[in-house]
Formats: C-alpha cells, sequence, structure tokens
C-alpha cells in the first residue's frame, strides 16, 4: 500500500494503473475510519482492481464554528485499517496541496444546498463539492462510494456528476449501525456515556417514521410530531435540529409521502450534531 501526500504522485500512480487496464475505485473520507468506511471500502475491493481512500479533513465544508479543530483523527489507525483491507493508495493531503495559496475555484448547487443540512449549515455543500471533484478530477476513478447516512450529500454530488458530465458511477452504500441503532459516525467519538446512551432515540424517531408510513400514514405533519415526540423525551439532552420529508431529486420539502421520499433527522446531543434518515420508497417496493 502507497501513502501520498501531493496531488502530482497521487495522479501519477492512479494514472499508471488505469494505464494498465485497472480500474480504480475511490472511498473519500475525513479520516478516523469505523466500520462504516469499512465497508464503503470493501464494497470498492470487490468492484475494483484498486482501491483509493482519501483521508483529508476538508476544511471549506466546515463553519466558523464548527468542529474542524476538534475533528478526531487517528491517521495511524485508519492506515492500519486501508492496509488490512487491501487499500493500494492512501491520498493523505495537507490543506496546502487541495487549497494552495490563491486558491479561487468552488462549485455549488444552490437549489439543493437550501434544505436539511444546508439551512444550518449554509457553505457545508460548497465545500464538498468543490473538494470531492478535485478528488475525482486528481484521481479519476471509475466508481465512487459514499455512505447514505450522508444521503443529501450523495444526492448533491450524484447530481454534480451528472451536471459536469464526469465519467464514474457514484455507488450509495446502506448505513452502517451499532446494535442500538445509532449510525455510525466520526462524531459519535464526542458523545458523553450519558449522551451515547440517547442518541439511538434519533434511529428510533426514523423507525417511528417508517412504521407509520409501512401503516398508510401519508400527512408528513402527522408523522413529523409522532418523530418529534420521540426526541423530547430526551430534552434537552436531545434537541431537534430539523425533521425533514424531502423529494429525492431536487430535495424540495414534501407535505405527503409520495415514493420517493428521504425522511432525514438532524439533531444536537448534547453538543455534538448527529444526522440519521432512511429513504421511503413506497409500500409496494418494501
Ligand atoms: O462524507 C465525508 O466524510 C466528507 O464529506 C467527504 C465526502 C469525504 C468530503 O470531504
Amino acid at each position: 500500500m502507497e501513502i501520498v501526500e501531493t496531488v502530482a504522485q497521487a495522479r501519477a500512480i492512479t494514472r499508471a494503473w488505469r494505464a494498465q487496464g485497472q480500474s480504480v475505485g475511490l472511498t473519500p473520507t475525513m479520516g478516523y475510519l469505523h466500520a462504516g468506511h469499512a465497508s464503503l471500502i470493501r464494497r470498492a475491493k470487490e468492484e475494483n482492481d484498486q482501491v483509493v481512500v482519501s483521508v483529508f479533513v476538508n476544511p471549506t465544508q466546515f463553519g466558523p464554528n464548527e468542529d474542524l479543530d476538534k475533528y478526531p483523527r487517528d491517521f495511524a489507525r485508519d492506515v492500519d485499517l486501508c492496509s488490512s483491507l487491501g487499500v493500494g493508495l492512501i491520498f493523505h493531503p495537507q490543506p496546502e496541496a487541495i487549497y494552495p495559496p490563491g486558491y479561487a475555484t468552488y462549485v455549488e448547487a444552490p437549489a439543493l444546498s437550501v434544505n436539511l443540512c444546508g439551512r444550518s449549515r449554509p457553505t457545508h455543500f460548497r465545500g464538498v463539492l468543490t473538494v470531492v471533484l478535485k478528488l475525482f478530477l486528481i484521481l479519476e476513478p471509475r466508481r465512487a462510494y459514499f455512505g447514505l447516512k450522508d444521503a443529501q450529500q450523495f444526492f448533491i454530488l450524484k447530481r454534480m456528476v451528472e451536471d459536469l458530465c464526469l465519467d464514474l458511477v457514484m455507488v450509495p452504500c446502506p448505513t452502517v449501525r451499532e446494535p442500538d441503532g445509532l449510525a455510525l459516525s466520526s462524531r459519535n467519538a464526542y458523545l458523553s456515556e450519558t449522551e451515547r446512551r440517547v442518541a439511538p432515540l434519533i434511529h428510533q424517531a426514523l423507525v417511528r417514521a417508517e412504521a407509520m408510513a409501512r401503516a398508510g400514514v401519508t400527512q408528513v405533519a402527522e408523522i413529523k410530531s409522532a418523530m418529534a415526540e420521540i426526541l423530547e423525551r430526551q430534552a434537552p439532552l436531545i434537541a431537534k435540529d430539523y425533521i425533514e420529508f424531502v423529494e429525492t431529486e431536487g430535495l424540495t420539502v414534501v407535505e405527503e409521502l409520495t415514493r420517493d421520499t428521504l425522511v432525514a433527522v438532524a439533531a444536537y446531543v448534547g453538543k455534538t450534531r448527529l444526522i440519521d434518515n432512511f429513504l421511503w420508497k413506497g409500500l409496494d417496493n418494501k
């Protein structure tokens, strides 16, 4: 396994692989890898000749009062995990390699960035789109793997790939959960013992929503209030940021459950903001 920090090195290695006819799968990450990332890497390994993992805590996707400085990092552990999973290359750039002095170019998808996480994190998706486009241009993967815990991120990036005619396949991968339902996230490391105990309520609110949808409830307001009631059981330890139902094309808010709906929750557990969701595909697809 190779570990490189510069754009030129990363590009040279993936170019050589492609020249030999080998397909490249990319799993972009911000490090502090967990079993969710491992599932993306395994899938990439199954479907490609070579797997690249990028480990880069991307400053442009953090707002001014967010957790960039304290975002958890353990590169030595990430290296061990990647090596055990058969990764061929870790791209681990320093911020200056991605954003050199004078850097001025950003990618935006404003219409898809106003709802859900875009509301409380107005510059977040611009940072994600910009860095992921750069990773795609540097590494030129055949396929790229993203977890559906960050569903809005996946839909926005997929749109970018279509809009900019990028020649790669976006592969969505299911959310990996703890046994009690909590979606895996590097940010779970911030939770105190008490916070960790109540955090699965976010998933429980989504389970309740899915049960209501299966039972035929279509009014979003009714489902939302049942979900809010579940989160409120642990107020003020859990504080809702949003509970939102959006259609999966334009990510606009829906009042009634249509066939393809993203049901998404963001909530603060203590000071830690966690997100989770499920995709409602209609009763006939279950
Ligand atoms: O999902 C993440 O970890 C990040 O948003 C990503 C896609 C690696 C871009 O920095």
